[in-house]
This record gives C-alpha cells, sequence and structure tokens, in this order.
C-alpha cells in the first residue's frame, strides 16, 4: 500500500475521532496491563487509550513509516504509551494481551476470515476485541471511484489496487467471533457529517480510500481521473442551504470478549 498523508487524514480529525471513542466507550475493561492500538495512524486516538488506562502499557502499531513519525513527534505523550513499526497480516504479541484495539485501520487487510480469530486468539480470557471499521462502500463517495475509472477509460490501470468490498455484512463477523468469544456486540452507525468547503467529499477520501488510487497514476492520469470523480461527487453530494456538504458515513463496530 502506497504510504499515508497524517496531514490530510488529520483534517477531519473531529470527525474521524467520534467513532473511535463511540468504540472506546463501549469497552468494558477496568485496568488493563496491556493494551494495543491496532494501525494507529497518528497517534492522537492510542494517547487518549494511554489516558484512559494510565496503569497499563499502551502500545501503537502500524506499518507506516510517516504516521509513525507524527505519532512520535506529539508533545507530552503519556508515559505509558510507545509506538512500534509492525504489519497487522503478520504481527502477534510475545504474550497474551488484554485490549487489542483498532479503529479504521483492519479494513485495509485482507482475510478477515483468518485476522480475527487471530487477533481474538491475542486476548486473555476475558480480554476485549474491539474494532471500527468503515461500511460505506455501497455510497456515492466509494462508488464514484470505479465509475469514474470507467468513464475516464483507466478502469485495468487501477483495478489491482480498488478495494471494493473490504469489509463483510456484521453477521460475517459474528459467525466467525461467536464461536471464540464470551460475547460478542456489533453495531453499526451512520454519522451525517456536515464537511465545509468545495466539494469536501474529495478531501475526506484523498486521506483514505483515494489515496491509493490516486498514487497509483502518474501527473496526467492522476489529474484526469481526480476531475472526473471530483465531477461525479459534487453531483451526489450537492451544498445544502447553510452551504456546508452532508456526508452520511456508515461504520461497522464490534466489541468480541474472550
Ligand atoms: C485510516 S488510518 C487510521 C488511524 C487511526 N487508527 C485513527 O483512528 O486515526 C489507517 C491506518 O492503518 C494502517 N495500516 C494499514 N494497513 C496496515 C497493516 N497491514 N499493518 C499495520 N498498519 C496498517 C495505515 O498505515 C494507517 O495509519
Amino acid at each position: 500500500m502506497s504510504d499515508w498523508s497524517p496531514t490530510q487524514y488529520l483534517r477531519y480529525a473531529g470527525h474521524r475521532l467520534r467513532p473511535a471513542l463511540d468504540l472506546l466507550a463501549q469497552i468494558p475493561a477496568e485496568a488493563p496491563q496491556s493494551v494495543y492500538d491496532l494501525g494507529c495512524g497518528p497517534g492522537n486516538v492510542t494517547r487518549i487509550l494511554a489516558e484512559r488506562w494510565a496503569a497499563a502499557s499502551v502500545k501503537g502499531l502500524d506499518s507506516s513509516a510517516e504516521m509513525l513519525a507524527k505519532a512520535r513527534a506529539e508533545r507530552d505523550l503519556p508515559t505509558n504509551v510507545s509506538f512500534e513499526t509492525a504489519d497487522l497480516h503478520t504481527w502477534s504479541p510475545a504474550s497474551q494481551v488484554d485490549v487489542l484495539y483498532s479503529n479504521a485501520a483492519l479494513q485495509w487487510l485482507t482475510q478477515h476470515e483468518v485476522l480475527f480469530p487471530r487477533l481474538l486468539n491475542h486476548l486473555r480470557p476475558g480480554g476485549t476485541l474491539a474494532v471500527q471499521m468503515p461500511r460505506n462502500h455501497a455510497a456515492p463517495s466509494h462508488t464514484s471511484m470505479l465509475e469514474a475509472a470507467s468513464n475516464v477509460g483507466l478502469l485495468e490501470e487501477l483495478r489491482p489496487v480498488m478495494r471494493l468490498h473490504p469489509v463483510a455484512e456484521p453477521a460475517f463477523y459474528y459467525d466467525v467471533l461467536a464461536p471464540l468469544a464470551a460475547k460478542v456486540d456489533i453495531w453499526e452507525t451512520t454519522y451525517v457529517q456536515p464537511l465545509e468547503g468545495d466539494n469536501p467529499v474529495v478531501e475526506w477520501t484523498k486521506g483514505s480510500a483515494l489515496r491509493p488510487l490516486l498514487d497509483a497514476l502518474d501527473e496526467r492520469k492522476r489529474a484526469i481521473y481526480q476531475a472526473e470523480y471530483s465531477r461525479l461527487t459534487a453531483a451526489a453530494y450537492p451544498r445544502r442551504t447553510d452551504g456546508r456538504t452532508l456526508l452520511p458515513f456508515r461504520r461497522l463496530f464490534i466489541v468480541a470478549t474472550r
């Protein structure tokens, strides 16, 4: 995967933070000793985990050098937090842990039928796996990525980096986790996000799902593709009367106790 832009991702830090906190609020652990933030990105959520569980060792893991550099450069980090490079496809802890938390990251990984049971098995009995992933891949913000590629003749070039269905139905995760867990709690929330500026949907997806597609193109093709994607999303997400644009965004939450 191409590397991440912490600056672009953090443009909508407020909207992106809310589901992270909604997930955190449902974790029952009171005094965990070992907490991992899987795909921690710029580390702003890892800090919140460390503040909630001040007596725990809290580690943020990510595969992006740029994201980890941003996370480590933050000032006044709690002393119980640290950051490590890891590829979550292969990562495993040295011993079983209390909390595995992951906000908006596991949708970038494949083979969830293998990944989720593996993560659950890294927990001590009674430990918690808490995951939030976007599940808005049927929304125009995402279907327009495919449509734009088709409209400008870039479908073949972009198809290898397109991830059309990275997150499965809620029942899939229930079926995968329930045989191994004491309790599985799953829910979805659609956040109706008012965004400022000119076609902010493009700015939003440039910080996440659109990024690997833009990175796969040379400068000329990127400009053509982005213009077509912008045209489609501007039509799908018109400005409201107050000048803002609403981006409804559905997210899937999973809290499993081993
Ligand atoms: C959308 S960001 C989420 C960051 C953070 N969790 C938050 O809530 O703000 C997704 C992160 O997952 C990381 N990531 C993607 N694939 C990964 C992998 N295989 N191993 C580790 N991290 C990965 C990316 O580098 C990126 O920082």
